[in-house]
């Protein structure tokens, strides 16, 4: 039981000073009280992804290609799941990644896919929930496009809640059974300084970035006795092809720094290497990824669980 009564911790605050961390061995809690008690060594990822098996939603453009670069690179065997086969398997053949054709909002697709891999791979400890859309996606150019959100079209609404929110939720649910059986992991999911700023352009994408926060934090403490951690990264604008046509270009001339993908797939790894679950990884030019941390809020009335 927490301090709080509750059957669940509040937002882990481990750190280096925690005595666990310091022999960098956990128990998780379920299996200790099953009587299967493992050893779990939460550093695994502190050397690299060597014996790992990743899996990145989206890793067929921009972030998510940058991570399974990165993942590859340092020794994981590297899974690219999207629904665009051809830039996928074109990043798989680069790197030598297996491809899954998947929707991220379909619930049975994701069933299935985590049923291969296991069948496959037998294993499953890094799962980057990345793939993302905006609303709409203009070829005008223009930086800020003029929302109007009586005359958005359900579909767009409907396809962007089916790819950003359900796309982190339903995956999260689909691989933390293998996950745990894998002995542990991290789920790491992209959403973007729109999840705690906001992003008049697009509003229901700032919505969905947000929920995607707002589960990140609430999940990680429920997955954390399992062993796996869970983290969102929150990039700032970073050059791929979710941006409108000249969308970087106009940026940079407004000041605006864009980012590489790469620094991203940064953010990726840090967060995989975090001893604590449940942050939020600003990934924002020139700078190491560093978490945000919301102001408490008091007097709610009930548990506050940040605190
Ligand atoms: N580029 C930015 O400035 C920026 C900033 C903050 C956050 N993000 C987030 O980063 C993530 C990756 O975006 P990106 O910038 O690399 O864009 P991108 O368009 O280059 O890549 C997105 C990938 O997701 C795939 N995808 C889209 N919908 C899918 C679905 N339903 N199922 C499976 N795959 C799907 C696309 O085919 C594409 O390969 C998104 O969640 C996005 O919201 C991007």
């Amino acid at each position: 039981m927490s301090a709080h009564g509750l059957p669940f911790s509040r937002r882990s605050t481990r750190d280096s000073r925690d005595p666990l961390l310091e022999k960098s061995i956990i128990v998780p809690r379920n299996l200790a009280v099953s009587g299967q008690a493992q050893e779990l060594d939460m550093t695994r990822f502190d050397q690299g992804f060597q014996d790992t098996v990743a899996l990145v939603t989206g890793g067929g453009s921009g972030i998510g290609a940058a991570t399974a670069r990165r993942l590859a690179h340092e020794g994981a065997r590297v899974i690219i799941a999207d629904l665009d086969e051809a830039g996928g398997k074109t990043v798989c053949e680069e790197i030598g990644a297996e491809f899954m054709s998947l929707d991220v909002s379909d619930p049975d697709a994701w069933e299935a896919r985590i049923a291969e891999i296991e069948q496959r791979h037998g294993a499953l400890h890094v799962v980057h929930l990345n793939a993302g859309i905006t609303t709409y996606k203009s070829d005008s150019g223009g930086l800020v496009e003029a929302f109007d959100l009586a005359s958005m079209p359900l579909a767009n609404y409907r396809r962007i809640m089916g790819a950003n929110v359900d796309g982190v939720i339903l995956g999260a649910r689909a691989c933390q059974r293998l996950m745990q059986a894998s002995g542990g992991g991290c789920l790491i999911a992209t959403a973007s300084v729109a999840g705690v700023v906001s992003f008049p352009p697009d509003p229901i994408y700032t919505a969905t970035k947000h929920a995607v926060v707002g589960f990140v934090r609430a999940q990680a403490p429920l997955l954390e006795p399992t062993g796996v951690m869970f983290h969102a990264v929150l990039p700032g604008v970073v050059d791929t092809n979710i941006l409108s046509e000249n969308f970087a270009d106009e940026a940079r001339k407004l000041g605006i720094k864009v980012m590489d993908p790469s620094e991203i797939a940064e953010g990726v790894v840090t967060a995989c290497q975090a001893k604590t679950s449940g942050d939020l990884w600003l990934c924002l030019p020139e700078q190491a990824p560093r978490r945000y941390e919301f102001a408490p809020v008091d007097d709610i009335g009930v548990p506050n669980l940040d605190e």
